[in-house]
């Protein structure tokens, strides 16, 4: 494996940790992280850390488990490790309510943006929020203040002037700022972004990154985002890592990735936009 930077140390407490009790410090830490499917392994031994602030890229070729290793920060996939901290929590040992505040720190974002396509950008942007208000926001629909945050979200990806908008009607490029918009209704202390700009035009990929990682650096959270274009990892991301059949073949910064490295990912430099 070509490891370019030193991983950040742990900043989490051991005792804090062996409760599952948050800290203050939003790292993810991964040490020997293994998730099978019956008889495949998907993930065989990954080490990886990302600090606050950062935007790390996730590459591999398809099926080396870049998605698996995303669903496993949130225990949507089980998985083993000898660490396996977010948002300094020990995510293996969590259940119940301490798993679900888990999931509600972490903003996901999708290929396929996932929004309700007849609901306006505005309450799409509030649904964010609800784990956060709690069940008698149901009932009572959306404050002033909540639909006022959800607005100034909708402002800070630039669509303020599309809030009551259907995000039916939105271009791919504005239902993926609704849907970060809605990740950072959340408040999340991480958001997991898995391929969020495979369905847009260069252009708009460039943009949304660009917007994620400037949340990364703003709300000092780590991001992480797969993605399948070599280039925008280089252009984008602060850091790489680097998955090959489920191991981690190249841990650095985004422009350490040579072609050697490259070929270590995929198997060929010939074919991803090097
Ligand atoms: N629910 C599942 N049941 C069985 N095998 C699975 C499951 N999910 C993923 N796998 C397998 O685990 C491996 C990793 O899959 P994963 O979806 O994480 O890859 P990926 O890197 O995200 O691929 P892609 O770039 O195509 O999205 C693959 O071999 C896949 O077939
Ligand atoms: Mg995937």
């Amino acid at each position: 494996m070509t490891v370019v930077s030193t991983p950040i140390a742990s900043a989490t407490g051991a005792a804090a940790l062996s409760r599952g009790v948050p800290t203050s410090v939003d790292t993810v830490t991964v040490r020997n992280l293994r998730v099978t499917y019956g008889t495949t392994v998907a993930l065989d031994g990954v080490d990886f850390d990302v600090a606050p602030g950062e935007m790390v890229a996730l590459l591999g070729h398809s099926g080396s488990g870049k998605s698996t290793l995303m669903r496993s920060l949130t225990r949507m996939t089980a998985a083993t490790a000898d660490t396996l901290s977010v948002a300094g929590r020990d995510v293996l040992t969590l259940k119940g309510r301490p798993l679900r505040a888990l999931r509600a720190d972490v903003g996901y974002v999708f290929q396929h943006f996932n929004l309700v396509p007849n609901l306006s950008a505005l309450t799409n942007v509030l649904t964010g929020g609800l784990y956060r208000a709690g069940p008698v926001n149901f009932l009572g629909g959306f404050s002033p203040i909540q639909r006022s945050e959800g607005l100034q979200l909708l402002k800070r990806v630039g669509l303020e002037h599309k809030a009551r908008q259907q995000t039916r009607s939105l271009s791919g490029g504005e239902q993926q700022r609704v849907a970060i918009a809605r990740a950072l209704m959340q408040q999340p202390r991480l958001i997991l972004a898995d391929e969020p700009v495979a369905s847009l035009d260069p252009r708009l990929a460039g943009s949304v990154l660009t917007l994620l990682r400037e949340i990364a650096v703003e709300q000092r959270i780590p991001v992480i985002v797969s993605l399948h274009v070599v280039a925008l990892a280089r252009q984008y991301a602060d850091r790489v890592v680097g998955l090959h059949s489920g191991r981690t073949v190249f841990i650095g910064p985004a422009n350490g990735l040579t072609s050697s490295s490259v070929t270590d990912i995929y198997g060929t430099d010939g074919e991803f936009g090097v």
